[in-house]
């Protein structure tokens, strides 16, 4: 029998701690890997956006009296709006209908330009040039009142 005194005495429970300890630590290895394997190829659902409104700012928004453009989140989709002078805006699909790249507005010729593949289209969303098999889509401008003596505020919604 053994002793709590006698050099064996610990050996048994120090023998059950290892094999836990490395038990353990197989597992936690197997589980940090296999875990994140799982999510990778099993992704959360993602819920699709529901968003039929934004606000894109006043009519007077720096970066949209700079470069005439500007790229809004539109829910989970970015959406191109193109300032045309003071109180004419258009809005489009922010995506080239090609191979999804992000479109950007050219003053000069007035066209929403992909450089992606040189993909051009018109200030109705048509396509002129470059392989873009459908054209972009469109979405609702609308310029709303804040208050007096406040620019108005650009809003874009669905069509
Ligand atoms: S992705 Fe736009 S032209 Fe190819």
């Amino acid at each position: 029998m053994d002793t709590p005194e006698s050099p064996e005495a610990g050996t048994p429970n120090r023998r059950g701690f290892l094999n836990w300890l490395l038990g353990t630590s197989v597992g936690a290895l197997f589980g940090s890997v296999l875990y994140p394997v799982a999510r990778f190829l099993s992704p959360p659902e993602i819920p699709e956006a529901s968003t039929r409104q934004v606000e894109a700012g006043a009519v007077n928004d720096p970066e949209l009296l700079e470069k005439g453009f500007k790229i809004l989140r539109f829910g989970n989709e970015p959406v191109i709006l193109v300032r045309l002078g003071d109180e004419e805006f258009r809005a489009f699909a922010g995506t080239c209908t090609h191979l999804d790249c992000i479109v950007e507005f050219h003053k000069e010729p007035g066209r929403i330009w992909c450089n992606c593949h040189n993909g051009e289209y018109d200030l109705r969303g048509r396509v002129v040039a470059g392989p873009p098999p459908r054209p972009l889509e469109a979405f609702q401008v609308d310029l709303v009142a804040k208050g007096a003596g406040q620019p108005k505020t650009v809003v874009v919604s669905r069509a």
